[in-house]
């Protein structure tokens, strides 16, 4: 059997992570500054996520969601303060699209509405809900489109309040920074006219945090730099650093009713095991203040690197527009300065490093940046 051709793949094979550094199988090292697309928040290998994994496995990995799992309760709890929800209630899942797929169900289930107003350029997800919260028609199968969503543009505030006029819409999503759509953000007026519109009508305000969550932006959740709060907010890729968990935390006003939401695997000893490891980490590295100071500290160090049209994106989710074409810059940052980094459209240079890197990680790459761009005659 072959594998089904679906990825474009780098010319490299990680073979062993610790902290933000992975080796191929030859033993080069590279540093990670993609992070395995915004996953690897703890860094990989980290001992505390390590030791919590192999013990809970050694004890029981998997039951099932028809008994109880205080493994459940104890992340619900770590994550009430951690994520400055403290009053909100968490449902497990086991990926972002997954969470997004039971956000907008819980929006329409609660409000009786089919109507979902999303933004031009946004990603959700490859399940069938999320595609169709996407307007890119290359992930988007016929059988997916559906008149019950409206797009508007990231920003417009006066599309938003035309849309929101009435009282059709069950939510609005949004990526508070578009991870896929090229680390655009949203605006500080765009969020607030959002939760304004939505109070006045009944719809409810879905954050997609799976890229931007958990602490990536330097705040816990990238909607916070604006002080806005959501209804219900989505988040997977960096709460268990790699082990597949999706989740969204939900308004205590929202109700929940026996076998609305459910899932087979979602919130299992092992995925709940690697969360709490990841929550514990976070909070006793002080990742979420890490990521805003190193963040700070990139965009200072490339700064004024000549090719670079525009830098945005929030602590350590940054996005580099280059004169050049990305995937020719990044070639070049992988091949000969062995550093891993992502991408986003055709100019955009994606950095998602793991949240704990430092100084020494953030010179190496500025050096390696700049270095690129004189080699590239930028
Ligand atoms: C903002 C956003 N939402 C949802 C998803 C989908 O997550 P998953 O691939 O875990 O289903 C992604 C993945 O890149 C994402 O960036």
């Amino acid at each position: 059997m072959k594998l089904f051709d679906v990825y474009s793949l780098l010319d490299m094979e990680p073979v062993r992570g610790e902290g933000a550094y992975l080796w191929d199988k030859n033993g080069v090292e590279y540093l990670d500054f993609y992070g395995g697309h915004a996953v690897i928040s703890i860094g990989h290998t980290h001992p505390h996520y390590v030791a919590k994994i192999s013990e809970q496995l050694s004890k029981i990995g998997f039951y099932s969601n028809a008994v109880i799992n205080s493994l459940q309760v104890e992340l619900a709890e770590k994550l009430g303060p951690l994520t400055g929800y403290p009053d909100y209630e968490l449902f497990l899942c086991n990926s972002g699209a997954e969470a997004n797929e039971n956000a907008v169900k819980l929006a329409s289930f609660t409000t009786g509405r089919t109507r979902v107003l999303a933004m031009h350029g946004a990603f959700h997800g490859r399940t069938s809900m999320a595609v169709a919260l996407s307007d890119n028609p290359a992930i988007q199968a016929p059988v997916n489109k559906t008149e019950n969503v409206t797009f508007i543009n990231l920003n417009d505030v006066e599309a938003l309040q035309r849309e929101l006029s009435s009282e059709e819409y069950a939510a609005v999503i949004i990526e508070p920074i578009q991870g896929v759509g090229g680390i655009r953000m949203a605006s500080t007026e765009f969020l607030h006219a959002a939760r304004e519109a939505c109070d006045k009508t009944g719809t409810l305000l879905i954050m997609d945090e799976v890229q931007s969550g958990y602490g990536r932006s330097g705040k816990f959740f990238a909607h916070q730099w604006a002080g806005v709060k959501a209804d219900i907010v989505s988040m997977a890729k960096g709460i268990a650093n790699g082990f597949p968990v999706g989740a969204i935390i939900i308004s205590p006003e929202i109700p929940a009713k026996k076998g609305m939401l459910g899932t087979t695997f979602g919130g299992s000893h092992l995925a709940c095991a690697a969360a709490i490891a990841v929550a514990d980490v976070v909070k006793a590295e002080n990742l979420v203040e890490n990521a805003r100071v190193m963040g700070e500290k990139i965009v200072e160090g490339i700064k004024g690197t000549s090719g670079i049209k525009e830098i945005r994106g929030s602590g350590l989710m940054i996005g580099v527009d280059l004169s050049v074409p990305q995937a020719d810059f990044r070639r070049v940052l992988r091949e000969k300065h062995h550093i891993m980094t992502g991408l986003s459209g055709q100019y955009t240079l994606r950095l998602l490093p793991p949240l704990v890197i430092g100084e020494r990680e953030v010179e190496r790459f500025v050096e390696a940046f700049r270095a690129t761009a004189a080699e590239m005659g930028m």
